[in-house]
């Protein structure tokens, strides 16, 4: 298939410390998968992260880190197109576009405003706000099919939808329909301390989160003070959210299904369960630590795929971005 005729395929992460087990669970580790079939961008949104007050050296530094983390992963720059969102500014243009086109009643049911407005009451700025138009945004200028996202993005994808559509229909076929891809296991990774919430970076609580930095000794003691319930059997239920979660990220790692977990470990203590789930997840990620370690020390070679990457975007995005402009009016002649 010519680079033209394939499908294409958008996510993008927040550089906002070092990713979790969860987002490679739930997200990275299907986008590696998928390179060789569709046309691929994989952005790092720094301009989504200062929605929350960043500090600028740190977000930088950040940047770079988490673009050598998703090289480290196995996101090979000849194969797919990696950069920042801020060196690419059809995202901001088409951000503002959309926001005409966005009701607040539809931005006031976003959940994850709700949780992060709380979470950060001191500043709930009008980025905060908007930040699922900038994500539709994202997603919308590469005519994306598919996006391959944690079940925590869902809801956000399903306005980026409706956006689409309520814009095609004024104007015609301006954007393709982009469908969501959520794994059938780990897509929703809790955190270890509190199995009824996604396992997640800003957790103060640093037992909750495996970073995927974390020496094997700290994810064996993460593992094993994981909190689980009063029962001893080993086995999906409702009534054992730190068990399924533990059963899941070990049906991820070792690629068996959950029954074959289940039947692993049938009769045996939940200590040497857990024991065995930070084993095989420290042994995973190993190989990923060395190499990301490498290629930090790389700065050169990490800003060159950087700017690499942002021309192919600028250029993927631009026709869309001319029909947009075009469609709503402006004046087209430079
Ligand atoms: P972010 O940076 O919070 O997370 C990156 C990806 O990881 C997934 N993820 C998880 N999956 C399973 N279990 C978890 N505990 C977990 N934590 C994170 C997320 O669902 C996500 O897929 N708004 C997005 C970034 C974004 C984006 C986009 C994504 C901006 N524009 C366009 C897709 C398309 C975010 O904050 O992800």
């Amino acid at each position: 298939m010519s680079e033209k005729s394939k499908p294409i395929i958008f996510s993008g992460i927040q550089p906002t410390g070092i990713p979790t087990l969860g987002s490679f669970l739930g997200a990275i580790k299907h986008w590696e998968r998928l390179s060789s079939e569709y046309t691929c961008l994989y952005c790092v949104v720094d301009m989504h992260s200062i929605t929350v007050r960043q500090n600028p050296a740190e977000l930088r530094a950040n940047g770079r880190e988490m673009l050598a983390w998703l090289i480290a992963l196995g996101l090979d720059p000849g194969k797919n197109i990696l950069y920042y969102q801020s060196q690419v500014s059809a995202h901001a243009e088409l951000a503002w576009i959309l926001n005409c086109f966005t009701y607040m009643g539809e931005l006031n049911r976003m959940t994850q405003f709700k949780e992060k407005s709380s979470k950060h009451a001191e500043n709930i700025n009008a980025g905060l706000y908007t930040y699922p138009v900038l994500m539709a945004a994202d997603i919308l200028l590469f005519q994306t099919n598919l996006v391959p996202i944690g079940d925590d993005q869902k809801q956000h994808l399903e306005l980026c939808r409706d956006v689409a559509g309520r814009f095609n229909n004024i104007y015609g076929e301006i954007f393709a329909m982009p469908e969501p891809y959520i794994a059938p296991v780990g897509a929703r990774i809790m955190g270890l301390q509190t199995p009824e919430n996604k396992m997640s970076k800003s957790e103060e609580n640093v037992n909750d989160t495996i970073f995927l930095s974390d020496a094997p000794d700290v994810i064996i003691r993460k593992f094993k003070r994981a909190v689980t319930d009063s029962g001893n059997q080993i086995r999906v239920s409702p009534e054992k959210p730190g068990i399924n979660n533990l059963l899941a990220i070990y049906s991820c790692v070792t690629g068996k299904t959950l029954a074959e977990c289940e039947s692993e470990f049938a009769g045996q203590g939940y200590g040497h369960f857990k024991t065995a789930v930070g084993e095989a997840v420290s042994e995973m990620l190993k190989p990923y630590q060395q190499e990301q370690s490498r290629l930090i020390a790389d700065a050169s070679y990490l800003d060159k795929i950087a700017a690499e990457g942002a021309a192919k975007a600028h250029e993927l995005a631009a026709p869309t971005l001319a029909k947009v402009k075009a469609a709503v009016g402006f004046n087209t002649t430079l």
